[in-house]
C-alpha cells in the first residue's frame, strides 16, 4: 500500500481504552480516513495491558491515543499507559478523548474534558513526542450509575454529527496539518481541576463501590471476562468489583441479564448516616474527651479535625461496603436493596452505543 502524495504519514498505531464502546468507535472511524488514504494502521486495545508493545514501523508515524475521560482527567488505566509509553524522538501524536455529551431537542450540550487533555499532553512532550492535534468528542454520556442512558435516536443523532467531526480532524492531521480543538474550553477545564483531582484520589473509589448484582445474575462470568482493569471477582457465587474497578461501566451495560445495579437506595443512606451521624457523634466525643486539639480554636486544629473526619468517613464507607456484599446473600436484604436501586426500573436505560461497542 503507498499512501497518497498530500498525506504525511506512512503509518498510525491508535492505542485505544474504551468502557462501553464510543473511543472505540472514534479509533474505528480514524483508522477507516486513514486506510482511504493509504495508510497502514495498527488498532492497539490496551485492556488489561501488562506491558507498553510499540510496533516496529518505518518512515513517519503517527500516533493515536483515544480514550473516555473519567472524572474530568483520563482513565487510569489510560494515564498509566502513557506514563509508561517509551521515549521516542520526532514522533507526532494525538489524543482523542471522549466526553459525555448530551442533546436537548435540537441542542448538542458538550461535556467537559478538565485534565483529560492536557495533562497526557505534557507527558507525551517530556517523552520527546510532539502533539499535533487534541480532540475532544461528546458521544453520549455512558455514566450509567449516576443517570439513565439516552434514547437509541437520540445516540445516533450524536453518533452521526460527530463522525463527521472525526472525520474532518483525521482529514487535517493525515494531511499534516495541526488541530486543538481542546484549547477552547481551557478556562473552564481548569476550574474544574481541583474535582479532576479529588476524583483520582478518592471519588473514584467510592463510585465503583456502588455495583452490586442482584439476584437476576445467573453467574455467567461475562462481567469477570470482560472487565478490562480485572477488578472484579466471584466471591460467595456472586461477582464482586474490587478497588481496581474505574467504573468504565462496560459491566453494567453489557450484563445479559441485567442483573447488575448501582445501590443508590444503600449509597444514598450510608452517606446521609455518615455525614449526618457519625461525623458529628465523633465530633461531640473528641470534644467530651477533652482532646487539647479539640478545645483550642487554631486553623491548624481545625483542619486536623477536618481530616479525622475525612479518614473516619472514608473507613465508615469501605467497611459499608463489605457490609452491602455480605447482606446481599441474604435474599429478603438482596431484594431491598436490588428494588432501592433506581437502576432497577425500566426507565433506567443502558447504553448501547452503534457499531462497535466492546461486547
Ligand atoms: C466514571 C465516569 C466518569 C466520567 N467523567 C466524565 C467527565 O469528567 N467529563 C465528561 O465530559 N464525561 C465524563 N464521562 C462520560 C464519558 O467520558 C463518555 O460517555 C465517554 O464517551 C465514554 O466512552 P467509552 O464508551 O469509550 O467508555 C464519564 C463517564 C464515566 C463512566
Amino acid at each position: 500500500m503507498t499512501k497518497t502524495d498530500s498525506v504525511k504519514y506512512d503509518h498510525l498505531i491508535i492505542y485505544y481504552f474504551s468502557g462501553t464502546g464510543n473511543a472505540k468507535n472514534a479509533a474505528l472511524w480514524i483508522k477507516d480516513v486513514a486506510e482511504k488514504k493509504k495508510i497502514n494502521t495498527t488498532l492497539i486495545n490496551i485492556d488489561r495491558f501488562k506491558k507498553v508493545e510499540t510496533p516496529e514501523v518505518t518512515g513517519k508515524v503517527l500516533i493515536g491515543f483515544c480514550a473516555p475521560t473519567h472524572g474530568f482527567n483520563l482513565p487510569p488505566i489510560v494515564l498509566k499507559f502513557i506514563a509508561q509509553f517509551p521515549k521516542i524522538d520526532n514522533a507526532d501524536a494525538f489524543i482523542l478523548n471522549t466526553r459525555g455529551g448530551l442533546k436537548l431537542s435540537k441542542l448538542f450540550l458538550p461535556g467537559l474534558s478538565g485534565l483529560a487533555q492536557i495533562f497526557p499532553a505534557i507527558i507525551l512532550r517530556l517523552k520527546g513526542i510532539r502533539i499535533v492535534g487534541m480532540q475532544p468528542l461528546d458521544l453520549p454520556s455512558n455514566w450509567i450509575i449516576l443517570h439513565p442512558g439516552l434514547r437509541q435516536e437520540v445516540i445516533n443523532s450524536m453518533y452521526r454529527r460527530y463522525q463527521k467531526i472525526v472525520e474532518q480532524f483525521a482529514n487535517k492531521l493525515f494531511d499534516g496539518g495541526r488541530k486543538y480543538k481542546a484549547l477552547l474550553s481551557i478556562p473552564f477545564d481548569i476550574v474544574v481541576i481541583p474535582i479532576a483531582i479529588g476524583y483520582y484520589f478518592i471519588g473514584r473509589f467510592f463510585l465503583a463501590k456502588t455495583l452490586i448484582a442482584s439476584d437476576a445474575c445467573n453467574q455467567c462470568e461475562l462481567c469477570v471476562k470482560q472487565c478490562p482493569v480485572k477488578a472484579i471477582k466471584m466471591i460467595d457465587k456472586r461477582p464482586y468489583w474490587t478497588y481496581k474497578c474505574e467504573s468504565c461501566m462496560r459491566c453494567i451495560n453489557n450484563c445479559p441479564q441485567r442483573a447488575i445495579e448501582t445501590a443508590h437506595g444503600f449509597s444514598g443512606l450510608m452517606f446521609y448516616f455518615g455525614y449526618g451521624f457519625i461525623i458529628p457523634f465523633l465530633y461531640t466525643l473528641w470534644k467530651n474527651l477533652s482532646l487539647g486539639f479539640v478545645k483550642s480554636s487554631s486553623f491548624i486544629s481545625g483542619q486536623i479535625i477536618g481530616i479525622l473526619e475525612w479518614v473516619i468517613f472514608i473507613l465508615f464507607v469501605f467497611l459499608s461496603y463489605y457490609l452491602l456484599q455480605y447482606f446481599m446473600r441474604f435474599k429478603f436484604i438482596n431484594r431491598i436493596i436490588t428494588y432501592t436501586s433506581l437502576s432497577k426500573y425500566k426507565f433506567w436505560r443502558r447504553y448501547n452505543p452503534p457499531k462497535a461497542t466492546n461486547k
